[in-house]
């Protein structure tokens, strides 16, 4: 494993007071990659606390904070990043608050949510939406050359299977390592099958990572910036 890690840019902490490092949902996120604990009973509970929090979500969060964080990825990983092809596939869109700097650097977007009452609040007409459960998605293998996971939890095996053998993972946490689904960039390369490399960095509170099969790095793109960690 390789992880290139960029200066951050105007580096803050979150001061809001919500403990993500404690929340249930950090313990769902650990333990998914962990023991791949995920079942009915999960799924449900999961979605049913989603559901209620979707009416509040957008206008609680700051769409212009995601946008510039999403936005960074695609600017200072434009390496990293495949050409666009086909659909980027957006899981756990939530209320499509990343969505439309997704399409505007991808082009097509699938918006993927286990809640029906999130997937109501897409703006319509941003991206065709499909409520499905990560772990377990309606999709061909290697169908897709990005997927994003913004704040979102992360299936390993299931993002394998679908991602294209180029293809890209963009991790994100819109509160850095405050944001209650929070993974650092090693653990994520360490739960994927296989040998993954990333290019990983901070914009304002996000942490952001773009993740390849090493194989699949771009050449010349380990070890020509800032640290490396092997
Ligand atoms: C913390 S919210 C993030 C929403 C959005 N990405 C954002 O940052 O504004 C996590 C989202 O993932 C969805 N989710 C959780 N587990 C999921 C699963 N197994 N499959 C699909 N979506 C899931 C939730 O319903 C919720 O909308």
């Amino acid at each position: 494993m390789a992880i290139i890690t960029l200066d951050p840019i105007d580096p803050a902490a979150v001061v809001d007071g919500l403990d993500g490092v404690n929340h249930p949902m950090r313990h769902i996120t650990e333990t998914i990659i962990n023991d791949g604990s995920w079942g009915a009973d999960r799924r449900a509970d999961v979605a049913s606390f989603f559901d209620e929090l979707a009416k509040d979500w957008s206008g609680s969060r700051s769409a212009e904070q995601r946008a510039s964080a999403l936005d960074d990825v695609f600017v200072r990983a434009a390496d990293w990043v495949p050409r666009a092809t086909g659909f980027a596939l957006e899981l756990g869109v939530g209320s499509g608050m990343f969505t439309p700097t997704l399409v505007k650097r991808w082009g097509t977007v699938v918006a993927a949510d286990i809640s029906p009452a999130m997937l109501a609040e897409v703006p319509p007409g941003l991206a065709p939406v499909m409520r499905a459960d990560a772990s377990r998605l309606p999709l061909v293998d290697r169908s897709t050359h990005l997927i994003l996971l913004a704040n979102m939890f992360l299936f390993p095996a299931e993002m394998d299977r679908v991602l294209a053998d180029d293809g890209a993972i963009v991790w994100l946490n819109s509160r850095g390592v405050n944001t209650p689904i929070h993974l650092t960039t090693e653990a994520v390369l360490d739960a994927l099958p296989g040998e993954w490399s990333a290019v990983e960095s901070q914009f304002g509170a996000a942490t952001w990572a773009v993740c390849r099969r090493s194989s699949r790095v771009p050449p010349g793109k380990i070890g020509v910036v800032a640290s490396t960690t092997a």
